[in-house]
């Protein structure tokens, strides 16, 4: 095994899209961020150096960070922020894992441009056809504005991107922006690693005239699945192998947004796209069929299109989730049968009273601050000095300040009348709330089942909740309201996906299991960002097993504990 050594400078940079120059954040200059390439079992060393104006911390989306909860990267959770103009080492492991994962940082809307994709090779050779080339399709978004000053009410002033590339639907005084350019040699097979990085939306993925066979999600396998439609989360990762077999030409890879039903909202379409290109140099012999229906042959100038769903329509990625089911693998573990924990945890909008005002349920928005909640409470850290992984390690102060995240929604919290979707502004409607530091406390081992439900006032926005540290059995998903009785003979308990990032149905709900064997404290949370930032989070803490191999070790060496940090800032 290597060890991998990166170094990561966080600056500003100007970047120029849409006739206007953009002041983003990125790592090394770049966007998409530099690439992390490991195979199984290797160590990963990355100093970050912050020559940003913004704290900062990197998260290792998916990576497992297995007894090393230390290097989780979630501010004052698991450690100081990285101020800038100061630095911060991450050290890790990434053993038992394989397949793409991403990092990013783990700051409200900076990770729409601090991010990069995390390969994770198998040390001993994939489960399925080698291909003749790797592909990153990491899909993004492009903020107009300097992200710290986005309106984050306005639903939509962003573009989609392709690698960071816009595409040739986006232009401005008739110059059109470049757009990602895939090029193939016919007969060749291609492993996409596709990694949705946006921060709002979920995508489907289609390229002209090819099927995707998806061999993986969230760096796990997948049985292989043959479609010619991907649909993805924001968080989640999904490998598929793409062969080179229409007539050599031009074809038009689309990623377009998934959007609510409607009638809830309308907003503008940010479609981009890219090209996949086959040599010229090369003739097939197979010219003269015409694939893909619509559009035929695309061996001429303009290039094939792929036929897009209604962007509304969310049911294709409902199927595409229903249809996903992991592959026979000496790395897969059997699904626990038993379960020692049970959490019923639904996913709603609230309204509090901004601090020092009175106001009175849901009448009026200008008292009201509107927040994302779990089991109708908003989570809310504290003002503390000591990050909580720290307190929890040397049993020091501030972990009393947590409140359990109750089991089950509080009985006065309306999930189930989904009429409310269409009878007026959603404010009106929102049932009052608290904030809190939500947590719950796992014994090590514990199976843990969580049903995941999505309220009636989420259907504008889609819910894809992440677990830090861990991965999740998907046992099934559903829509309307979860039934306990009817709903648990749904579970694939024989071969369910395994993921980090499980996404909740519009108005509907999914059932996850996993087993909380990764002492440290986790972050669970919807990778949705406006939903994050505004406190759907809770704080999953496993305690420590019985043994050294089972128990949170000490921080690394070089991690700076609170004293040291507050000295180092002192000076
Ligand atoms: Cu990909 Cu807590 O995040």
């Amino acid at each position: 095994t290597a060890v991998v050594e990166h170094t990561f400078v966080v600056s500003q940079v100007n970047m120029t899209h849409l006739c206007r120059e953009t002041l983003v954040t990125v790592v090394n200059g770049q966007l998409p961020g530099p690439a992390i390439d490991v195979t199984e079992g290797d160590s990963v060393v990355v100093h970050v150096v912050n020559k940003s104006p913004y704290n900062m911390t990197i998260h290792w989306h998916g990576v497992k960070q297995r007894l090393n909860c230390w290097a989780d990267g979630v501010p004052m959770i698991t450690q100081h922020p990285i101020l800038p103009d100061h630095n911060f080492t991450y050290r890790f492991d990434v053993s038992g894992q394989e397949g793409t994962l991403w990092w990013h940082a783990h700051v409200p809307l900076l990770r729409a441009t601090v991010h990069g994709t995390f390969i994770i090779r198998p040390r001993h050779g994939a489960p399925f056809l080698k291909p003749h080339k790797e592909i990153p399709i990491v899909i993004g978004e492009w903020w107009v504005e300097d992200l710290a000053f986005v309106d984050t009410t306005a639903e939509y002033n962003s573009a989609s991107t392709i690698n960071g590339k816009l595409g040739d639907l986006y232009n401005c005084s008739g110059a059109m922006e470049e757009g990602y350019k895939l090029d193939v040699e016919p007969g060749k097979i291609y492993l996409l690693r596709v990694i949705n990085a946006a921060l709002l939306s979920e995508y489907y993925l289609k390229i002209a005239g090819h099927k995707f066979t998806v061999v993986a999600a969230d760096a796990n396998y997948i049985s292989p699945y043959t479609t010619d439609i991907i649909a993805i989360a924001p968080g989640q990762t999904v490998d598929a192998l793409v062969v080179a077999d229409a007539s050599p030409g031009r074809y038009y890879m689309i990623a377009l947004p998934n959007q609510p039903p409607k009638p809830d909202f309308q907003s503008p379409v940010l479609v981009t796209r890219g090209i996949v290109q086959y040599s010229n140099n090369h003739s097939s012999g197979h010219d003269e069929l015409v694939r893909g229906g619509a559009g035929g042959s695309s061996s001429g100038d303009v290039p094939m299109s792929p036929e897009m769903p209604d962007n509304h329509d969310n049911m294709i990625s409902f199927y595409f989730r229903g249809n996903l089911t992991s592959l026979h693998h000496p790395r897969h573990l059997p699904v626990p049968g038993r379960i020692d924990e049970r959490l019923f945890i639904t996913l709603g909008l609230g309204s509090v009273c901004r601090q020092g005002q009175s106001c009175k349920r849901g009448d009026n928005t200008t008292d009201n601050l509107i927040v994302a909640t779990m089991n109708n409470v908003s989570f809310q850290l504290p003002t503390v000095s000591t990050p909580l992984l720290e307190a929890h390690y040397y049993n020091t102060s501030n972990m009393e300040l947590l409140q359990e995240l109750p089991d089950v929604p509080p009985r006065v919290f309306n999930f189930t009348d989904l009429s409310l979707i269409q009878t007026g502004p959603k404010e009106k409607k929102l049932e009052p709330t608290s904030k809190a530091a939500l947590a719950r406390r796992f014994r090590y081992g514990a199976v843990v089942e969580v049903v995941f439900q999505s309220t009636a006032l989420m259907q504008s926005d889609s819910n894809p909740m992440h677990l830090h540290g861990h991965d999740m059995f998907v046992l099934a998903q559903g829509h309307g309201n979860y039934d306990m009785v009817r709903d648990v003979a749904k579970y694939n308990l024989v071969n369910p996906p395994v993921t980090n990032t499980v996404l909740v149905p519009r108005l509907g709900w999914v059932a996850v299991r996993f087993v909380a064997d990764n002492p440290g404290i986790w972050y669970m949370h919807c990778h949705y960002e406006f939903h994050l930032t505004m406190g759907m989070v809770a704080l999953f803490i496993v305690e420590d097993g019985p043994t050294e191999s089972t128990s949170l070790p000490s921080p690394p060496v070089d991690f700076l504990v609170s004293d040291e940090y507050n000295l180092q800032n002192e000076k």
